[in-house]
């Protein structure tokens, strides 16, 4: 996920003219920041870029999690659905807001599984939170299909998937609100960001008060402001902003590069008898930040990563992983807060901590993915295209 690797003068400039008027703050200043406004100007290029009516920018994504649930209402007693292979962040949100993380199984499309998902409905169950993991989208189709017959919030991780779409609409767009990335190892990076997009004016809204603690932001004097509700501070910097806008203007290149460069790596796997790829439900929609495939069996698909590491490929065994999948939250497991939780709150952890998840596990100890990067040129490409079919044949019978 490689926006820092085309780093160069574009992000340069932009964040000279932050320097150069000294205003690193996104809000207020009006005559001293000069008609810079790059937060702002950020904000209208990922309207256009992604087909969104509104979007807010935050310091992580991690930030836009937490408010896109604030600003949906999502609380205290409430269950937000979730799947077992994310990043730890997406269970942080949901656990920010006081709302109950509910973990259910992945399928092949390693994101949420929409039979689990309508097993572990309850009459708490606020919303159904798809993490569209490595570039790639869950199964819109059915998951909206679930919110709509219990009257359910779709609200889409998509930190790891800007650019990528279902059925032509930007991953991000489809629900009620959805979250991206843009720290440092994400498709387009601020070196820490995030942004909320939604296509509700009211829910935009309070995205903007509840990150800067509570300004309703209606006039240029910062400290007549109105504080309709209480927030927080989960602003992002001018700076910040200014290295985003310059790398959100080359995302259809990074998109293009990285869709060429998968399809040559896949064509290479796809020769190996016994791989099988990662289900795609709208395969032209994918942001080809990673290349994902299956092997028969658990103890093939470790042997097969280690293989890959000896021959200088990057492989991501998730199953392992100790951010991304549930069997190695240790800290879960082990009921590490740092501080006491509400009762509730606390009892729902324990849960998703006590429980195994089977179906889970038959499909992640089976996965690899390889990441795409933006700095090879077409020859490493296939030499590494080579070297990955030829490791991975290696281990199979
Ligand atoms: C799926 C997913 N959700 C949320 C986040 C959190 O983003 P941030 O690191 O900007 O807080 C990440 C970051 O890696 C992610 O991959």
């Amino acid at each position: 996920m490689p926006g820092y690797e085309l780093w160069g003068d574009d992000e340069r400039r932009e964040v000279m003219e932050v320097l150069e008027t000294g205003i690193l703050m996104r809000y207020g200043f009006d005559g001293a920041r000069r008609g810079r406004w790059k937060a702002k100007e950020l904000e209208a290029e990922l309207c256009r870029a992604l087909g969104a009516r509104h979007a807010h920018l935050v310091s992580s994504g991690t930030a836009a999690l937490t408010t896109a649930m604030a600003a949906l209402g999502v609380g205290a007693g409430d269950e937000v659905i979730m799947p077992t292979f994310t990043f730890v962040a997406s269970f942080e949100g949901v656990l920010s807001v006081g709302a109950t993380p509910v973990l259910v199984d992945v399928d092949d499309t390693l994101t949420l599984s929409p039979d689990a998902v309508r097993a572990a409905i309850t009459p708490r169950t606020r919303a159904i939170m798809p993490v569209h993991m490595c570039g790639a989208m869950a199964d819109l189709d059915a998951l909206q299909a679930i919110c709509r017959e219990h009257n359910l919030l779709l609200v889409e991780d998509a930190c790891q998937a800007i650019g990528a779409s279902y059925h032509g609409k930007a991953l991000g767009t489809i629900g009620a609100a959805g979250a991206y990335s843009f720290d440092f190892v994400k498709i387009i990076t601020c070196g820490e960001g995030g942004a909320v997009v939604t296509n509700d004016e009211a829910v935009w809204r309070k995205c903007d008060g509840y990150t800067d603690h509570g300004h309703d932001h209606q006039g240029a004097d910062r400290g007549a402001d109105l504080h309709p509700f209480l927030g927080y501070n989960y602003r992002i910097s001018e700076l910040h902003a200014a290295v985003g806008l310059a790398q959100v203007r080359k995302l259809n290149t990074f998109l293009a590069m990285q869709r060429q460069t998968k399809r040559i790596l896949k064509d290479a796997l796809a020769a190996v008898p016994g791989v099988t790829f990662r289900r795609l439900p709208d395969p032209a929609g994918d942001n080809a930040a990673f290349l994902s495939f299956f092997l028969p069996e658990e103890r093939l698909a470790r042997t097969a990563a280690d293989a890959m590491k000896q021959a200088g490929l990057g492989a991501m065994y998730w199953f392992d992983n100790n951010w991304h999948y549930i069997r190695r939250w240790d800290h879960l497991r082990q009921g590490a807060f740092l501080a006491r939780l509400p009762a509730e709150l606390a009892r729902g952890l324990k849960a998703a901590a006590d429980r195994s998840f089977p179906a889970s596990d038959a499909i992640m100890g089976r996965a690899i993915s390889t990441p795409i990067s933006l700095a090879w040129s077409e020859a490493e490409t296939r030499d590494r295209a080579a070297k990955l079919a030829a490791a991975v044949r290696s281990v199979l019978p």
